[in-house]
């Protein structure tokens, strides 16, 4: 069953519900907030105190982060670009089955996103809800001239503890450590202990993330940089809607096209990052 609805405050969102899985979609910014598949906790981490305002990103779940990932050079326009915080429109919703539930979202130019990105465009995200979550961000360059983005799908996992996370997947691959601006080569697995803020480069193969309580796996296609990212302590204290233990129970493992991994879209070509989840 897909439903529409809202919030007494006006903030839609659409609800996929099937046999094998659920799911919670903001219009705004195309936002996954929630997805648990049948007799399983969520996989998506959520914070308690986050936003569900307009002009403001969800906290939690899978912010999409569009045309450019991280800081702008021009400090005034937004960190992780507008898509996030833009309405997107709902182009389809439909059943396969009873077990698989597809909903496509459109982002296209507007006056306001031509003033922070001067281009012509139509951004589409198709999610397939099922025993698998499936994320397709398929950029479609309309403008006369190329452009260059960089983004990501920026899944926040659960975690039973941070103590207990281990991500495989990224031994020997380089990274861009976003703390010190040093490039330096993963060794063996990902644990945590502090604050992680990396872009791991060159990566080819399935991720894996294990907590007490399970592993997931993370594939991406069209991508080759992943980033990692834990607040820690002091980072969770600045950070806008999270509780100050919440860096405790999520762990951000970001299906990107950063740094190195830019990609350049041409006049009516298209380019699609893809992530599955399972
Ligand atoms: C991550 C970055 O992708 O997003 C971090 O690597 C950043 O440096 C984090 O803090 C959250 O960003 P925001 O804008 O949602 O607070």
């Amino acid at each position: 069953m897909i439903t529409h609805k809202k919030l007494p405050n006006g903030f839609e969102y659409i609800e996929v519900k099937n046999s094998s899985a659920e799911a919670k979609i903001a219009l705004q910014g195309a936002h996954l907030f929630h997805y648990k598949r049948v007799g399983e906790e969520p996989i998506l981490w959520l914070s308690e105190v986050s936003d569900f305002e307009a002009g403001k990103a969800i906290r939690g779940g899978v912010p999409i982060c569009w045309p450019w990932f991280g800081f702008h050079q021009d400090r005034s326009l937004p960190q992780h670009g507008f898509a996030r915080t833009a309405m997107w429109d709902c182009v389809s919703c439909s059943e396969a089955d009873e077990k698989s539930s597809s909903v496509i979202l459109r982002l296209t130019h507007s006056q306001g996103s031509l003033k922070m990105w001067p281009y012509l465009f139509e951004l589409d995200l198709h999610l397939t809800i099922s025993d698998k979550l499936t994320m397709e961000l398929k950029t479609t360059n309309l403008d006369r001239n190329s452009f260059k983005i960089t983004q990501a799908l920026h899944t926040y996992f659960s975690l039973s503890h941070i103590s207990d996370a281990v991500i495989k997947g990224l031994d020997k691959k380089p990274y861009l450590d976003a703390l010190t601006w040093k490039k330096e080569v993963q060794e063996g697995d990902i644990t945590f202990n502090q604050e992680v803020d990396r872009v791991y480069q060159e990566v080819d193969g399935e991720i894996t993330l294990s907590d007490k309580n399970r592993t997931l796996h993370v594939r991406n296609e069209n991508s080759s940089s992943v980033v990692v990212w834990n607040p820690w302590i002091e980072k969770t204290s600045r950070m806008s809607a999270m509780k100050e233990d919440a860096y405790e129970h999520m762990l951000c493992i970001e299906s990107a096209n950063a740094f190195d991994d830019a990609r350049v879209v041409k006049p009516q070509k298209s380019h699609t990052l893809k992530a599955e989840i399972f």
